[in-house]
């Protein structure tokens, strides 16, 4: 049997990552992951359990507690924490705020990474996040690299959670935005950066039916090859 497919999806926050790799995994029948949602529930663990991150000994004592899974219902993946759906709260912004510092500890990206390759294991793939193409899977078949202006992605962010019944203002979510995609980009562990084989995809002016025709014609010829 031919091996897995895997499509590599990294980029900024808020550029619609998500949103192309879930049309992805419909339209090809593959699994989607959202890694950002992981490391999202890590952080919503360690602020319930008010862990100091400076603290190794507790942080690793701690992420052996975490199970996370995926499971999917009435065509919406929900992401589980020892079993409790955190989909919504993951999204808030306690956990926004903090995410950035978390993923950034060598301890919890060794520990996501792992559980990410075993997840790559199951069967066809797209995941998201912004080391999959350069750490998690740098053999993977597609790498796409995600941008967009940080002002339309504010925008786009603002509208998503205003439409969730949140209340937000857009200086926050512009200041969070940016902030994350600075220390995205320059921490010391698996920083973003674009895989030398990524190909770029810039969404700032196009709409979610083009990103997907883009996407889909570097992975149809992948698709030809395989079978
Ligand atoms: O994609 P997202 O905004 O849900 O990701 C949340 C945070 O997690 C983001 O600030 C960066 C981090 N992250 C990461 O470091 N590595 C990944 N593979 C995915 C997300």
């Amino acid at each position: 049997m031919s091996k897995n497919i895997v499509v590599a999806i990294d980029g900024y926050s808020s550029c619609g990552k998500s949103t192309l790799a879930k049309a992805l995994a419909k339209k090809l029948n593959f699994i989607y992951i959202d890694s950002g949602a992981m490391y999202r529930a890590v952080t919503l663990f360690f602020l319930r359990q008010n862990i100091d991150l400076k603290d190794q000994e507790s942080v690793i004592n701690v992420l052996s507690k975490i199970q996370i899974d995926f499971q999917t219902s009435d065509n919406q993946t929900l992401i589980t924490l020892n079993n409790e759906d955190v989909s919504k709260e993951i999204r808030q912004m306690p956990v926004a705020d903090k995410v950035s510092t978390v993923s950034a500890i060598k301890d919890v990206r060794i520990e996501m990474v792992k559980q990410q390759q075993r997840m790559g294991r199951s069967g066809n793939i797209v995941m998201d996040g912004r080391d999959i193409g350069t750490v998690v899977f740098p053999n993977a078949d597609l790498k796409l690299f995600m941008t967009a202006d940080p002002q339309i992605r504010a925008e786009r962010r603002y509208n998503e959670l205003i439409s969730k019944g949140e209340k937000v203002n857009m200086e926050d979510i512009f200041e969070n935005l940016t902030k994350r995609d600075y220390q995205d980009t320059t921490r010391v562990e698996s920083p973003l950066i674009q895989a030398e084989d990524a190909v770029v995809l810039d969404n700032s002016h196009i709409d979610e039916t083009q990103q997907l025709e883009f996407a889909m014609g570097y992975i149809k010829p992948l698709l030809a090859k395989k079978i």
